[in-house]
């Protein structure tokens, strides 16, 4: 699809959305700052090239140097515009990065949607990734879904299409990341390093600042009231277990301004008040929506605070040159989380335990699955 066109988006009652282009509002690097990143990058995976992969790139020390490195090394404009972001957010909720490094010579797209080679082969991506994110926040990952990768793998994965998660390639209903877990993430990055072959999966982004305009005070006064509870998602807690969150609010903060946790796939509300707000939102959401076809070198930050995310729908090839997109998580402040932790360690501990696992050790679960 060309950028010029209007893309539209059908959701499951078969009503049709128009959507924005989120490269409208997109900050695109000058190729001489691509190349000052791309050195920041090299020169971070120099300094920690004995690290193994995996888990071990989660580290202090590496995500000290990350931020030391890009503030005095990195493109100055980039982190005014990124320190802007954290502070100020803006209408949409997302800031698109363009021209954003990447390694020449990528691995195929894994196919069971995890990058498990060397992290070096992928080094101008990797320590692009974590530079921005070191801006923005605190790099946070969770062990519950994939292992607590730092930087997690985004490809479709075959016989997982209907999936709504991130192996999945059919339609994905917009919702906060994570809006289940006590320290979800305040920014998502999603990294491309190769579209889809069609070109036609819009990842969508729509922001609460805009949507507030469509809804009612009564509608927002329900929204603000903690009845809704959110079900964990299967990439946390698998297939066989319904486990639920809350209740939460869905608007919380600043009345004018408010912070948002929705999901309008994996949230319900006993109450019938709460399900017509409910749908009021989704349909203001819906109505502001902004897309983009992400391409190689595109990274997406998403503000989880201020927008919700989805994508549309597209056919993968299992062929190596699937759709392949590298995500990672900042929270604000990494402290808030300092009893779940290791010393040193960016990686949440699980906040699930199966049923069975329950049972073994008769311990209390962490959230009620009732
Ligand atoms: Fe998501």
């Amino acid at each position: 699809m060309s950028m010029d066109e209007v893309a539209m988006v059908t959701d499951d009652e078969g009503r049709s959305w128009p959507v924005g282009q989120a490269q409208r509002a997109a900050f695109v690097l000058a190729d001489d700052d691509r190349e000052c990143l791309r050195a920041v990058a090299r020169g971070i995976a120099a300094r920690h090239a004995d690290r193994p992969s995996g888990l071990h790139l989660d580290d202090d020390d590496l995500m000290v140097d990350c931020k030391l490195r890009m503030l005095r090394e990195g493109p100055e404009a980039l982190v005014r515009a990124l320190t802007q972001f954290r502070y100020r957010s803006n209408p949409d909720g997302v800031l698109l990065l363009r021209n954003v490094p990447i390694d020449d010579v990528l691995p195929p797209t894994p196919e069971q949607g995890n990058y498990d080679g060397d992290w070096q082969r992928l080094e101008v991506a990797t320590m692009t990734q974590l530079a921005v994110m070191n801006i923005l926040g605190d790099v946070i990952s969770y062990a519950d879904e994939k292992a607590g990768r730092i930087i997690q793998d985004v490809a479709p994965v075959l016989g997982a299409e209907k999936r709504q998660e991130n192996t999945g390639s059919c339609f994905l209903e917009l919702h906060t990341e994570d809006g289940f877990h006590p320290q979800r993430p305040r920014f998502i990055s999603l990294l491309a390093l190769r579209p889809d072959h069609e070109r036609v999966a819009l990842t969508l982004a729509s922001g609460i600042r805009r949507a507030l305009a469509g809804l009612d005070g009564g509608t927002r006064e329900v929204l603000t009231q903690p009845i809704y509870r959110i079900r964990l998602a299967s990439s946390f807690v698998g297939d066989r277990e319904d486990v639920y969150a809350g209740p939460v609010p869905v608007l919380s903060g600043s009345p004018s301004d408010p912070e948002l946790c929705v999901d309008f796939h994996a949230m319900t509300t006993e109450d019938p008040e709460g399900r017509r707000a409910l749908a009021s939102l989704r349909r203001a959401m819906l109505t502001n929506l902004v897309g983009h076809v992400l391409e190689a070198g595109d990274l997406l930050i998403v503000d989880n605070d201020k927008a919700v995310h989805g994508r549309t729908g597209f056919a993968a090839r299992h062929d190596g040159r699937d759709r392949w997109l590298r995500r990672s998580f900042a929270v604000p402040d990494l402290r808030r989380s300092t009893a779940d932790r290791l010393p040193r360690s960016h990686v949440h501990r699980r906040i699930f335990k199966s049923r069975i696992d329950q049972s073994r050790a008769d311990r209390r679960p962490a959230y009620s699955n009732d």
